[in-house]
């Protein structure tokens, strides 16, 4: 296929424990620079999450909905083989404050050690998600606070089942 006629695929990695408004920014912003983007949920982690990969891939499942260009699928073992057998040549992760930079930094160059053909690419969060995390929100949840803005409000629900009420 020729350069001009060839898609650009972009994986957009993470735990998305569980999918913010913060990630949903990016989901958006990303799909207008590459023709297919794969949110891919990692699943072999060692941090205990609080919702099961399933759990988070339907989570994602409807809050991408309403973009044609973009799927939801999972990964297991190297982020840089995931993405090469996808036909993948970008991966897009966001970046909010500097306290970010260094940790995405060590990531973007080893995956490029790994994997020259793929690049990382890097969107500014959106300015208002910048202090947005899925750690925070669980917390925020923990004690008793309003996430109105911040995460689907289905997700907001979700997560107070499972945090409140264990469920
Ligand atoms: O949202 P997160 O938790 O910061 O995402 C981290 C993620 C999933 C992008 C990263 O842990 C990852 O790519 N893991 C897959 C394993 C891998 O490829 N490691 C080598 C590159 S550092």
């Amino acid at each position: 296929m020729s350069e001009r006629h060839r898609s650009i695929i972009a994986v957009y990695p993470g735990s998305f424990d569980p999918i913010t408004n913060g990630h949903l920014d990016l989901v958006e912003r990303g799909a207008r620079l590459c023709d297919r983007l794969i949110v891919a949920v990692l699943g072999n982690e060692s941090k205990q999450p609080l919702f099961t990969v399933e759990e988070r891939m339907e989570m994602l499942r409807e809050a991408v909905a309403d973009y044609p260009n973009v799927e939801v699928d999972t990964f297991g073992g190297l982020l840089v083989d995931y993405a090469r057998n996808k036909g993948a040549t970008a991966i897009l992760r966001g970046i909010r404050a500097i306290s970010d930079y260094e940790y995405e930094l060590q990531m973007a160059l080893m995956n490029r050690r790994l994997c020259p053909e793929v690049e990382t690419v890097f969107l500014m969060a959106g300015e208002a998600y910048s202090f947005v995390s899925s750690r925070m929100v669980k917390e925020v949840i923990r004690l008793g606070g309003n996430l109105a803005g911040l995460v689907p409000p289905s997700v907001e629900v979700r997560l107070r089942n499972r945090v409140l009420k264990g469920v």
